[in-house]
């Protein structure tokens, strides 16, 4: 039994991973990352590949309260405005929520169907339904370099990006971030922040 499982799993595998499909985990991921590559080279038109046109983000003080990918926008762009930045997001938790809703229809379906579909399911990175959601945890170093860059104009910010996000037809997307500040939040020269 095993062995026959395991040659199921290892030809569906191939079969499926001519496209190299990414699970819906490391899916999530790619969208969080690229959201430090879009912001630090600039490329905010691409950040509709990370937020939901009607996201709602959070950054705290006068950057709380966004909503719509368009406003979320604005704020990127000023927060970089002058700067040359380094977003480091690390240490991730996600936690992914099937929705039972839609798409599995299984329900009445019996032997062998469903436990092929176990099987499938302990080996094959599970791929869930359209509009399930996802939240997440992730660590935040951020650096602002003031540009041009002279001794002493650098502010750190330390923080937790939470997240919540939605599988849509065009893949993974932010539908609601809000950042918590670590400690007091950054350390460095403020005054490069408002400049
Ligand atoms: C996802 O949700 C939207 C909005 O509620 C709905 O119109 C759409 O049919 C759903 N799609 C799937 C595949 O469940
Ligand atoms: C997801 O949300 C739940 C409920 O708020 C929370 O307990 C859990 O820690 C969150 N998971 C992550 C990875 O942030
Ligand atoms: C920056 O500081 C270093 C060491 O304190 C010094 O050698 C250097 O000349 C300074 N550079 C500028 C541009 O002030
Ligand atoms: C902090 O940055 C400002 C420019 O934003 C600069 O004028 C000042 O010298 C810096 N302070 C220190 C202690 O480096
Ligand atoms: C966004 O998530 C935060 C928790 O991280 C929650 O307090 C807030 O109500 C959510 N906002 C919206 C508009 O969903």
């Amino acid at each position: 039994m095993k062995s026959f499982t395991a040659t199921a799993a290892l030809i569906i595998g191939l079969l499926s991973s001519g496209t190299c499909a990414k699970s819906d985990w490391e899916a999530i991921h790619d969208t969080i990352n690229r959201y430090s590559i879009f912001i630090d080279t600039k490329d905010f038109a691409s950040l509709d590949r990370v937020f939901s046109s009607d996201a709602y983000a959070n950054y705290g003080g006068a950057w709380a309260d966004l909503y719509g990918i368009d406003a979320i926008i604005e704020v990127c762009k000023e927060s970089v405005a002058g700067h040359t930045s380094q977003h480091l997001g690390s240490v991730m938790g996600i936690d992914i929520h099937e929705n039972e809703n839609e798409g599995s229809g299984q329900q009445g379906l019996t032997w062998p169907y469903n436990a092929l579909q176990w099987i499938l399911k302990q080996h094959i990175p599970a791929d869930v339904p359209i509009n399930s959601t996802a939240n997440s945890t992730t660590y935040d170093q951020s650096t602002l370099f003031a540009d041009p860059y002279y001794n002493g104009s650098v502010i750190y910010y330390f923080g937790y990006y939470l997240d919540e996000l939605q599988k849509l037809e065009e893949g993974w997307r932010i539908t609601n971030r809000t950042w918590a500040k670590a400690g007091p939040g950054y350390s460095g020269n403020y005054s490069v922040a408002t400049a």
